[in-house]
């Protein structure tokens, strides 16, 4: 394939999933775009985007523009990472070193999945050594490490050793995974394909079922129904204090997948660095808020987490557009994070990664100018109406 041609017809990251859905096998493709039960949760990421609308300022200067932020002490060129996705090595045989090489070229966030397709030494040396090699301003970027909980304490702690040998900066915990979500479409498919298989006359032609996990203790995805059972659903606030002894205080600690506003006031009393508002792409519990639906109950209920800037705020959940970013900037968080795109991206290798964050990084700045804002601080809830979503 010509991935050189494929890129110039890309356009934006809906260009890039489309491409990704025709270069992707099948299985991979189901697993990446797939999300749980009736697909509610999913849609409400997507819909509410829209019911922000933007209120541009005009006739001000905006032919510079900054596009830095600051997020969790680290330096980002501009106000996005890459979401922790399980699994790169099913897009590409590079799998997250795509990743990790694109976001130390760019100079933006990478939080990898405790799931990765590769061990977390070699991505963290990818994106380290694309740091030194590109001569790039080593001063922008930041490489996290995403935990989840699993039932087998020793290897949620081998993962905590894992993160601080390989120089990850943060741990980001997800708490939204006591079990995995029940995403029919995978199940559909394996369902079909074993089916399929066990019928010999067609089991020559069939593709592979879902390929068996890179990661032995199969967090995401793969298994059959008992394998959700890989995640601890133990799991408590009280937790956090092994996790932190373990962490030893190498850097800030988010918890990803807080839905609400008393979760949230509960991370800022357990003294977390960073909340992370998500429902995993709509892949975990169905019908569950939008993050952006999220941060405006936590700025009504609570509006001095965002005010008083208490915890950094991250926040994703189909974000496809640099005036999703801008919208969720002007409420208050400091970064948003986007899965699915870079999952697709890859599909493409480096170039596909690089393509798809000089998209969004070019629609970020153009909506900037376009409203008025020439730096991300100046991005405020003035210049977005929320009344659509607030009525609802
Ligand atoms: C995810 N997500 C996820 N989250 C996490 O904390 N650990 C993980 O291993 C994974 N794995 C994963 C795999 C795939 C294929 C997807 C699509 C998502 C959730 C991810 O971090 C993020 O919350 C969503 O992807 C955000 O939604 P969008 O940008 O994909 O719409």
């Amino acid at each position: 394939t010509d991935i050189p041609r494929l890129l110039s017809l890309c356009l934006s990251l809906h260009d890039i999933e489309r491409t990704a859905e025709k270069l992707l096998s099948k299985p991979a493709w189901i697993y990446y775009s797939s999300a749980a039960d009736g697909l509610g949760a999913l849609e409400n990421n997507t819909v509410d985007w829209r019911k922000v609308v933007l209120r541009p300022r005009l006739m001000r200067n905006v032919r510079r523009i900054d596009t830095s932020r600051t997020v969790l002490g680290r330096r980002l060129r501009y106000p996005f990472f890459i979401a922790p996705a399980a699994r790169a090595g099913l897009a590409n045989e590079d799998g997250e070193q795509c990743l990790a090489r694109g976001a130390a070229r760019r100079g933006i966030g990478y939080c990898v999945s405790s799931v990765a397709s590769f061990p977390h030494n070699d991505i963290s040396r990818a994106y380290y050594n694309e740091l030194k090699q590109s001569g790039v301003n080593s001063n922008y970027g930041a490489l996290w490490f995403q935990l989840y909980i699993v039932n087998e304490k020793t290897v949620t702690l081998e993962r905590i050793e894992a993160a601080k040998k390989g120089g990850y900066k943060a741990l980001v915990i997800t708490i939204d995974s006591p079990v995995i979500g029940k995403r029919e479409e995978d199940e559909r498919y394996r369902a079909e394909t074993s089916a399929e298989s066990l019928s010999s006359s067609f089991s020559s032609a069939q593709e592979p079922p879902l390929s068996p996990p890179e990661d032995a203790t199969n967090d995401e995805g793969d298994g059959p129904l008992p394998l959700r059972g890989v995640h601890s659903s133990t799991f408590r606030w009280d937790d956090l204090k092994w996790i932190r002894e373990a962490w030893q205080n190498l850097g800030p600690i988010a918890l990803k997948g807080v839905q609400t506003a008393e979760d949230a006031v509960l991370a800022v009393e357990h003294g977390i660095d960073a909340i992370y508002l998500s429902n995993h792409g709509g892949r975990q519990c169905d019908d569950t808020p939008s993050s952006i639906h999220t941060l405006l109950e936590i700025r009504r209920f609570y509006p001095w987490i965002v005010k008083e800037r208490k915890v950094d705020i991250f926040l994703d959940g189909s974000i496809r557009r640099g005036a999703d970013v801008v919208k969720a900037l002007c409420l208050g968080a400091t970064a948003v994070a986007l899965g699915r795109p870079f999952m697709y991206s890859v599909s493409m290798g480096d170039d596909g990664v690089l393509k798809a964050i000089q998209l969004l990084s070019d629609e970020i700045e153009t909506t900037m100018r376009l409203i008025g804002a020439t730096s991300i601080d100046q991005l405020n809830p003035a210049m977005v109406n929320t009344k659509r979503l607030e009525l609802e």
